[in-house]
């Protein structure tokens, strides 16, 4: 493992669901044991660092995301012997482990919440926020519109309002008690304590609640998370914090502050425009976007990603461009929820493996780090017959044997079917699969730092249908070259990029001299030789 505490600005980061991944003990729920068993492959994947969905105690009815005890791990995952046991194991190969923190809210089955809604007079009733009327804060929007139609849920007991900005299983944590903000300082400590890497801290937009805002974004959220951060940087120096804040790429700015507040941001905007670009067989969408994100702070780098576990949010595009993403992703109704789609990438992508590189090509070599969804490296697909997003978080397909391999048990929910074709063993044995190709592109972008934090420029080329930029980091330049139309394209280069080049992923030669003939969907990543 490196020692540069920058390491997060050239990582590749995989994202995990721990009761997805790999059965140890039979009970068909995954579990930290069954990660440390494919320790093996993610190390032959070449990922950096791994980000942890929530292992603690939950009544799940967020997926672990409604917390019922944040110094503990669920039984279902392992014990805390088991945790530090697995990031021991991940450290001795040069791998890092950041875990989910869950700031916002508790799950209403929480201790303090319980106390909370017991009794008026609890000293935890200033640890959530309660009111008289579901009139306050009107101006705040509504995150799960298929379920909730409020912001604000009635407790019969206590007589008054609680504030939750998910289900109302969630009730939001009041920020502006300052035992609160201590509470939260000392789950931080715990796991970092524990050895855990970081933190992808959930939902912070939402933090405090003002009347007459949309209660995001406000200037006391960015105060305190200064001082999670102050504590960080004071305690555990090179230890990260990941900020997920679904906005435009002008409100997420602040949430780096001076380099002062959160070490990487999630770039949601430009992820469907990726997908818009490969429909509209258009650059334009991803141009636009990236000439509106701001500059950050040298030490702060973005996110990126193709898919995560939640649905492919919409909530980053206009109404218009929301209506045309559903229509052409997501055919059939229930594929939507809220504002998104719930389907996997290789679905999104028709199962085409010239649109799944593509869509990587993209991810890999865009400004900002890369995360990806455990197991879109094989082109797993989803289950769109399982409620929720659930139908995105499927047991990992490692073979062809009963439940692919990933329980000896019943499995938590079902394997989707195409797993006898569709497996890491047998991607692994198959020399050109999908896996081997994200592999070695993994593998380029680690030797070639300019992808991580190298600059980019786009290349006008004078057709729309391609995405042409540089990438270039002390006096190396990469010249990467993607054809978003289905129909073979011809791009006229300017004289400084004509020579000799390497391409890297196929570890071909190419001569640029006035054009080059690109086959649909093709991708080039190019360095002069
Ligand atoms: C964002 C998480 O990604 C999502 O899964 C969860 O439902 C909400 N935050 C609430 O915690």
């Amino acid at each position: 493992m490196t020692n540069d505490n920058l390491w997060y600005k050239d990582a590749v980061f995989y994202q995990i669901s721990v009761r997805a991944f790999k059965d140890s003990d039979g009970d068909g729920y995954g579990d930290l044991r069954g990660i440390k068993e494919k320790l093996d492959y993610l190390q032959t994947l070449g990922v950096d660092c791994l980000w942890l969905m929530p292992i603690y105690p939950s009544p799940l009815r967020d997926d672990g995301y409604d917390i019922a005890d944040y110094s503990n791990i669920d039984p279902m995952y392992g014990t805390l012997d088991d945790f530090a046991s697995l990031i021991n194991a991940a450290h001795a190969r040069g791998i890092r482990i950041i875990m989910d923190l869950v700031l916002n809210h508790t799950s209403d089955e929480h201790p303090w919440f319980k106390a909370s809604r017991s009794d008026k007079n609890s000293p935890f009733r200033e640890y959530y926020v309660w009111s008289d009327t579901d009139q306050k804060y009107k101006d705040t929007r509504i995150i799960f519109v298929d379920t909730e139609k409020s912001n604000w849920t009635w407790d019969e007991k206590t007589e008054q309002y609680y504030w939750h900005r998910f289900y109302a299983s969630q009730p939001d944590l009041n920020f502006d008690n300052p035992k609160v903000q201590e509470e939260m300082i000392n789950v931080a400590r715990f796991w970092l304590d524990l050895g855990v890497d970081g933190f992808r801290a959930d939902a912070v937009p939402y933090l405090f609640e003002r009347e007459g805002t949309n209660c995001e974004n406000l200037p006391e959220t960015h105060i305190y998370l200064k001082k999670l951060r102050a504590f960080m940087e004071a305690n555990y120096p090179g230890k990260i914090l990941l900020c997920e804040a679904n906005q435009w790429p002008e409100d997420v700015r602040p949430y780096f502050g001076d380099g002062d507040e959160f070490h990487m941001g999630f770039h949601f905007p430009i992820m469907p425009r990726i997908y818009m670009a490969l429909k509209k067989e258009r650059a334009d969408d991803m141009i636009e976007i990236l000439s509106r994100t701001p500059s950050i702070p040298e030490n702060c780098q973005w996110c990126t990603f193709l898919r995560n576990h939640d649905e492919l949010t919409l909530e980053m595009v206009t109404p218009e461009e929301r209506q045309w993403m559903w229509e052409q992703y997501a055919p059939e109704p229930r594929m939507r929820i809220n504002l998104g789609i719930r389907r996997r990438l290789a679905p999104l992508l028709d199962n085409d493996r010239r649109k799944i590189e593509l869509a990587n090509s993209l991810l890999f070599t865009l400004p900002g780090s890369p995360i990806v969804y455990y197991g879109d490296e094989i082109g797993m697909g989803d289950n769109i017959e399982l409620p929720d997003r659930n139908g995105v978080r499927t047991p990992m397909q490692w073979d062809n044997s009963a439940n692919a391999g990933f329980t000896s048990g019943r499995p938590f929910a079902p394997v989707i079917q195409n797993y006898p074709r569709i497996n890491v063993a047998g991607q692994v044995d198959e020399k050109d699969s999908l896996f081997h190709t994200i592999r070695r592109m993994i593998e380029t972008r680690k030797k070639y730092p300019a992808f991580g934090h190298g600059a980019m420029e786009w290349i006008n080329v004078d057709n729309p249908a391609l995405a042409v930029y540089t990438r270039s980091l002390q006096g190396i330049t990469l010249l990467v070259i993607n054809n978003l139309s289905a129909s073979p394209q011809k791009v006229s280069l300017p004289a400084e990029l004509h020579g000799g080049h390497v391409n890297l992923i196929a570890e071909t030669r190419t001569k640029i001299d006035m054009s080059l003939d690109l086959q649909p969907y093709e991708y080039r990543w190019l360095k002069r030789i």
